[in-house]
């Protein structure tokens, strides 16, 4: 394996974790469609068991615990967050859940921000508190809500570096303080920034999760999860995602890796084109309000200039003046953005949210912007007629 250390994010995109297959000369990471993984005798497959079951680096047993293809992916990860170590999940929502559960039991209280992802909140306000877990929901941007729930029980704070689906960011270095003057392990979700734009361990976050669905994969072909922090806090991780089985597949870690090789890359088309549309939104006297930590306008704007320094991320969300009728007139006369869930894409995704106040989301991809522009043209003449 080559050595990475020292070198700059894109070189490691492409090369941490990988440096050819030993075996075939291989230069890229084989997908390994294995189940399982053969010893030449009991003492080697005993040894085997103990060191896949005391999570030795590289050890594979059983591919619901380890998987070369996913190895590969797991050291990539850790090196884009500068982490000691990463673990890999099926998707984003086990990658959650698994970063509660590995640390909170039953009695154990945590805080949780109130602009979160619609299955987050569900396990946070649903299934943590039916297995004797306390929750609290507070609105992050103003620390003083998290200080005056803290109690000697608290023991994770969580929430997500820039909000789904009001982009709120969240001061991390302030939270982290907070947080480790009181003992309590602060846990990020930080799926709209990635690692590239944002690295949460290294403003004092103790744990960070991904969809890794969205901008690690980039092409909405797969779905991913994964987990960073200290190897101890990821070898917890790593006990429950064996044993509650939501490994992810060879496949889905190798188009990951695929994917990821080109995050800078994609990420620095979509910070541009996404701050393009929110200036151009902004100016439209239909549009009510935008919400993009780009524009002087957004209230955290001071602190997105501090924290996000390659870019404001590829999320803008936006109200219409009106309602319903107007949300919908406008998202139905788009002709180039499909109506679709998720992010995060090289393709632009548009995401009426009823729910949320009648907002539209757009996940903003890497296509020409003015093709993007005429595309939201054809939404505002719809207005006017
Ligand atoms: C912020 C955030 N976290 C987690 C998830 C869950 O990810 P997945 O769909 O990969 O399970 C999502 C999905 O949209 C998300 O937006």
């Amino acid at each position: 394996m080559e050595r990475h250390d020292g070198m700059n994010f894109a070189t490691r995109a492409i090369k941490a974790g990988e440096g050819g297959d030993p075996t075939t000369k291989a230069l890229n990471t084989p997908i390994y469609e294995t189940s399982t993984f053969v010893y030449e005798n009991t003492r080697a497959f005993e040894q085997g068991i103990e060191d896949a079951m005391s999570w030795q680096p590289g050890a594979c047993l059983y591919s619901r615990s380890t998987n070369p293809t996913t190895i590969a992916l797991e050291r990539k990860i850790a090196s884009l967050e500068g982490a000691e170590d990463a673990a890999i999940t099926a998707c984003g929502m086990a990658a959650v859940n698994l970063a509660l559960l590995s640390n909170l039991n039953a009695g154990d209280h945590v805080i949780a921000s109130d602009d979160i992802f619609c299955c987050t909140r569900s396990s946070l306000e649903d299934i943590l508190p039916s297995k004797g877990i306390e929750v609290d929901i507070v609105k992050v941007t103003d620390i003083k809500n998290i200080e005056e729930k803290i109690k000697p029980n608290t023991k994770v704070i969580y929430l997500e570096v820039l909000s789904n689906p009001r982009l709120e960011l969240a001061d991390i270095p302030s939270i982290a303080d907070l947080a480790h003057k009181n003992g309590i392990t602060l846990i990020v979700d930080n799926t709209f920034l990635s690692p590239y734009l944002l690295r949460p361990l290294e403003w004092g976050a103790d744990m960070v999760v991904h969809s890794g669905t969205k901008y690690v994969v980039g092409h909405g072909d797969a779905l991913c999860g994964l987990v960073s922090g200290t190897k101890k806090m990821v070898d917890r991780v790593r006990y429950y995602n064996d044993n509650l089985g939501t490994h992810i597949s060879p496949f889905d870690s190798w188009l990951a890796l695929r994917g990821v090789r080109t995050l800078p890359l994609r990420l620095k088309k979509q910070c541009e084109n996404a701050m393009a549309l929110a200036e151009y939104l902004e100016a439209k006297p239909e549009v009510e309000y935008v919400y993009y930590p780009g524009l002087k306008s957004h209230a955290q704007h001071d602190l997105a200039s501090k924290l996000l320094k390659d870019g404001f991320g590829g999320m803008v969300s936006f109200h219409l003046k009106g309602g319903y009728e107007e949300m919908s007139t406008f998202v139905d006369s788009v002709q180039m953005m499909p109506i679709a869930t998720s992010l995060g894409d090289v393709v632009t995704l548009i995401h009426p949210k009823h729910h949320e106040g009648d907002l539209i989301r757009l996940s903003v991809g890497c296509e020409d912007i003015n093709d993007l522009i005429a595309d939201l043209e054809l939404g505002f003449a719809a207005l006017k007629k």
